[in-house]
C-alpha cells in the first residue's frame, strides 16, 4: 500500500498511477493516428497517378520530351488560335505552345499535375495564354479546338481516331506524338524515334459523310 505524504490528497496517487499506466497506450494511438493519416496523405498523392493505368485505356503520365516539344511546334509553324493538349500531364506543352502565342489549353484527369501545370504557367508568366482543366478526355468535346495535340498509347488511338474525326472543325490540324493514328495518313512527320511526331490536316481525318 502507498504511504500519502504530507500536502498529498489520498486521491493524488491513484490519478498519478492512472496517469502513468495510459502514457504508452497514448502514444501508442498517436502512432497509428500518425501511419494512418500519413497512408491516407500517400494515397491521396499516389492514386491520381496510378489510376490512369487501371482505367480501360491505360495512359500514365509520361513527360514529353524537350525535343518532343520543339517538334510539336515545328509541325505548327506558323500556325495560331487554340490549342489543346489531350491528357496535359505537367503541362510543358500547353505552356511551350502559350509561350510562341497559342491561347492553349490543357485537359488532364491528374489533378495534382493540373495545379502543378498552373503554378508553372504562372511562374512562366504565360496564365492568362494557359488554361488546365481536370476532365476525363473522353467525356469532353474538342471541336472548337483548331491545333490538337496528342501525346497517347497506342491503345486509344483507335478510339480517339472516330471521337476527333467526330468532332474536329475543316481548319483543325492534329499532332500525334510518339504514336501515330492507325488509319489516317499524316501529311507530315518530324522528328525520330521516341520524339517522332506527325501532323495530320483535316483531309485525313474528316469522316467522308461530311
Ligand atoms: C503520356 S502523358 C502526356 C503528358 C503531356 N501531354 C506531355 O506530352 O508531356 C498522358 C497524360 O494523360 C493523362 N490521362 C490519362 N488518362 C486520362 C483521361 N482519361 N483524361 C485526361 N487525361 C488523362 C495522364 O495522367 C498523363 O498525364
Amino acid at each position: 500500500m502507498s504511504k500519502i505524504l504530507p500536502g498529498e490528497s489520498p486521491g493524488q496517487d491513484v490519478w498519478t498511477a492512472c496517469n502513468e499506466g495510459s502514457r504508452p497506450r497514448n502514444w501508442g494511438l498517436l502512432a497509428t493516428g500518425l501511419l494512418g493519416g500519413s497512408l491516407v496523405v500517400l494515397y491521396s498523392i499516389a492514386a491520381p497517378f496510378i489510376t490512369p493505368a487501371l482505367r480501360k485505356h491505360c495512359l500514365p503520365f509520361v513527360p514529353a520530351t524537350p525535343k518532343q516539344i520543339d517538334n510539336v511546334l515545328s509541325v505548327l509553324k506558323g500556325r495560331s488560335g487554340s490549342l489543346v493538349d489531350i491528357g496535359s500531364g505537367d503541362g510543358r506543352i500547353v505552356i511551350a505552345a502559350a509561350k510562341v502565342g497559342f491561347k492553349a489549353v490543357g485537359y488532364e484527369l491528374n489533378p495534382w499535375l493540373v495545379w502543378y501545370s498552373r503554378y508553372h504557367a504562372w511562374k512562366a508568366g504565360v496564365h492568362h495564354n494557359a488554361k488546365f482543366y481536370i476532365s476525363d478526355l473522353w467525356k469532353v468535346s474538342f471541336s472548337q479546338y483548331t491545333n490538337v495535340v496528342i501525346f497517347g498509347v497506342p491503345q486509344m488511338m483507335l478510339q480517339l481516331e472516330d471521337k476527333l474525326g467526330e468532332e474536329l472543325q475543316p481548319e483543325a490540324k492534329v499532332v500525334a506524338c510518339r504514336f501515330p493514328f492507325p488509319h489516317w495518313k499524316p501529311s507530315h512527320s518530324v522528328g525520330e524515334g521516341i520524339d517522332t511526331v506527325w501532323g495530320y490536316h483535316s483531309e485525313s481525318f474528316r469522316r467522308k459523310d461530311d
